[in-house]
């Protein structure tokens, strides 16, 4: 961890009509750590993670990352910082019709001019990053359990070398053994591509496993930003209560 900050929130409000979802929020992201981000059902976690690369905008407030203010930034020029900031989407987000092979290779054939040997090498190479191997290169996504789908996705959004790798809900719907293999593989990764990660989840053995520090949303704000340790022994009633209902939030 170097401990700078990559991602930045200051003062960002976000309604929908009248339903204020983010109140003046305030989250500091720091490069090489995993955070992890907390909060109830409807709290507002999805919105603050696609804030970080440009799916969604504040209303009010800025949002800085790797030093670019994006919070007013076109489609057009958000494109450098899409690049930068791969996301992993809940329910992985693969393209039915097309490989994995293909899928893989989209945003290498979209984003850069690298060869089809190139691009080839790199599916390879991302897909023995998620422990898997190049027989699955030809295989339908229809074929592949949910566990290796959500490994493709992520070799998917790996392959333009992120620098800042952001997941919601990784282990929503997987059973709890193929959950831990996706917990060991987000650690692993940040590690190994020295990315940052946040990670947006309601499951509490796989915040615990992953996390650097952690943050819980309540309210529109986040109440409560620390380290694992200090999230575990926190007296702030909403992650007590968090931690006794077993991740359930309210
Ligand atoms: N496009 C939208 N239109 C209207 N309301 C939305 C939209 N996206 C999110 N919301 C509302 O904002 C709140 C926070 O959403 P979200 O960030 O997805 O919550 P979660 O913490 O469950 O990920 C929810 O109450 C949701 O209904
Ligand atoms: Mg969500």
């Amino acid at each position: 961890m170097t401990g700078e900050t990559i991602i930045s929130f200051r003062k960002v409000s976000r309604a929908f009509g009248e339903k204020v979802v983010l109140d003046a929020m305030d989250l500091d992201v720091l490069a090489g750590e995993v955070l992890v981000i907390l909060g109830g059902s409807g709290s507002g976690k999805s919105i603050s993670l696609r804030m970080m690369n440009g799916l969604d905008h504040p209303d009010e407030g800025t949002v800085v990352v790797n030093g670019t203010d994006i919070t007013l930034l076109s489609e057009d020029e958000l494109v450098p910082t899409r690049r930068k900031v791969g996301m992993l989407f809940q329910g992985g987000a693969l393209f039915d019709s097309m490989s994995v092979f293909e899928n893989i290779a989209f945003p290498l054939w979209e984003h850069t001019p690298m060869t089809d040997a190139e691009v080839q090498e790199r599916a390879v190479e991302v897909l023995g990053f998620v422990d898997l191997g190049e027989d699955v290169l030809p295989l339908l996504p229809a074929s592949l359990s949910g566990g290796m789908k959500k490994r493709v996705s992520l070799a998917r959004t790996i392959s333009l070398k992120p620098d800042v790798l952001l997941y919601d809900e990784p282990t929503t719907g997987l059973d709890p053994v193929t959950s831990m293999t996706i917990n060991r593989l987000i650690k692993d990764l940040n590690e190994r591509l020295s990315t940052t990660s946040v990670v947006v989840t309601h499951d509490l053995t796989s915040a615990l496993f992953v996390a650097d520090r952690i943050a819980f949303l309540k309210e529109g704000r986040f109440v409560f930003v620390g380290t694992r340790e200090e999230a575990v022994a926190s007296a702030v009633p909403e992650l007590r209560a968090f931690f006794e209902a077993g991740g359930k939030a309210k």
